[in-house]
């Protein structure tokens, strides 16, 4: 047949050149991503904006401030990349995925009007209810006699969040209603924010055991693509104050095939088939934060505290280290609404990431610290040292954020296992200041998950 040599040939044309893929970030996630970008046999170059010293070990690093959406614009431009994938929730809450597929490129991420789901409380609590998604009972309140009043409603503790992106500052778990409307009116003024918010949601408090779900969605289909498990807290034993992550887990265990296929069907589908109901298509990955509220009977009743609309932080590490699918193949399956055809395979057992923060972190902290041993670890298929802070300073790496590695493993044999080979790595680095969970996957190790 003709028609089967012109494509073959198409084909070996396609595979020959490659695709060359723009990430903007510069975290663990972003480094994670490069690293998979990397290993696909599809992509021809990577190139990072901003980058960190990590990154700029495995792909050209190109500046950029990743609130600039015009300067990230101008960036494609000169690279003519063949995909562009987005990695934090700014750029997208700015409208970075708009911008740039109305100059005619191919981008992974959703539009500022898709990425609402995470960048405004507000409409995702309203979308929620309006789809018959499980969540909290809430009230939306735009003045703080507003929050006077809505608040009697609510039992202790009850919880406060502003409605747009607060990188993980945005919530209060409020102990007395006192404590709520006090939370509220900071929020209100910007005392606590640092910027003024217009709204707030009160919201029933769910106890239980947090876990984060991620489905990639190419605007008709979710597809599971794995569960993971964060640590928010600073502390071991999951005490002190919250933080961006402290380490992930992800195992085959995590979720039953129930709750697997629940969580897929009754709530990223259920998103996706909304979304496009309402004209606003969702396409990358959607992360659910869900509670697993236990029941009196022993089960557990899942509910969504909150969507991101992206790969998280530091769950995207541990995932991707067991992910055997082709990572380009997945993006373009949610860019070319071919999700349906997506077969995504796992590595069977187990992986683990464990952050190396400053000290201080997540209150002030001190950059520019030399880390050292990082040679002494190098980049395995089971071990990978991901950057999330780090710059380079002469020949040296340094300090430059509060979470500064994301050292990950993976192993067949389990979570112990991964687990062990995570904290054999970390053992060889050091830096001052440094600070790490020693306990991280400690919930599952103790339920023989
Ligand atoms: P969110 O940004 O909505 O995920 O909230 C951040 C964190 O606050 C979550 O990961 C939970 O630990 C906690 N949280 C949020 N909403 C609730 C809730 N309704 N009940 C209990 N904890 C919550
Ligand atoms: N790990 C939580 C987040 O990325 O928001």
């Amino acid at each position: 047949m003709p028609g089967w040599g012109l494509g073959r040939i198409l084909l070996v044309m396609v595979n020959e050149t490659g695709v060359p893929v723009l990430v903007i970030g510069g975290g663990g996630r972003e480094h994670a991503l490069v690293w998979a970008l990397r290993r696909s046999a599809r992509v021809s170059e990577v190139v990072c904006a901003p980058g960190n010293a990590g990154i700029a070990a495995m792909a050209r690093c190109e500046p950029l401030e990743v609130t600039d959406v015009a300067a990230a614009g101008a960036l494609a431009e000169r690279e003519r990349p063949g995909l562009v994938v987005i990695g934090p929730e700014v750029p997208l809450a700015l409208g970075a995925t708009d911008a740039l597929e109305a100059a005619g490129f191919r981008v992974f991420g959703p539009t500022r009007a898709a990425a609402r789901l995470e960048s405004s409380k507000v409409f995702a609590k309203e979308f929620m209810e309006r789809h018959g998604i499980p969540t909290a009972r809430s009230a939306r309140c735009v003045t703080i006699e507003e929050v006077e009043e809505a608040v009697r409603g609510f039992s202790v503790p009850v919880v406060v969040k502003a409605d747009g992106l607060a990188a993980g500052k945005g919530v209060v778990i409020a102990e007395t209603h006192r404590q709520a409307v006090q939370a509220a009116g900071e929020m209100f003024t910007g005392a606590l924010l640092g910027q003024a918010e217009t709204e707030v949601v009160l919201e029933e408090f769910l106890p239980g055991e947090e876990l984060s779900f991620f489905a990639l969605c190419d605007g008709k289909t979710a597809v599971p693509i794995a569960a993971a498990q964060d640590h928010k807290r600073v502390g071991e034993g999951d005490t002190g104050p919250n933080t961006g992550g402290m380490g992930a887990y992800s195992t085959d265990t995590l979720l039953g095939g129930g709750m697997r296929q629940w969580l897929t069907t009754k709530v990223a589908q259920t998103v996706v088939d909304g979304m496009a109901a309402e004209g606003v298509p969702f396409r990358g990955i959607l992360f659910c934060g869900i509670m697993l509220v236990p029941r009196a009977d022993g089960t557990v009743n899942p509910m969504v505290l909150e969507f991101n609309t992206r790969w998280g932080d530091p769950e995207t590490e541990a995932i991707l280290l067991r992910l055997e699918t082709d990572v380009l193949d997945l993006m373009e399956a949610a860019v070319n609404g071919t999700a349906d055809q997506l077969e995504v395979r796992m590595k069977p057992g187990a992986s683990a990431c464990v952050i190396a923060a400053s000290g201080g972190y997540p209150g002030k902290y001190r950059s520019g610290e030399v880390i050292s041993g990082l040679r002494d670890v190098p980049a395995t298929e089971e071990v990978v040292v991901f950057h999330a802070g780090t710059a380079r300073r002469g020949e040296e790496v340094v300090t430059a954020g509060g979470r500064v590695l994301a050292v990950t493993a993976v192993s067949e044999q389990g979570l112990k296992e991964a687990l062990e080979k995570a904290y054999a790595a970390m053992g060889k680095i050091s830096f001052a200041g440094m600070q790490y969970r020693r306990d991280i996957g400690w919930r599952a190790l103790a339920a023989g998950r």
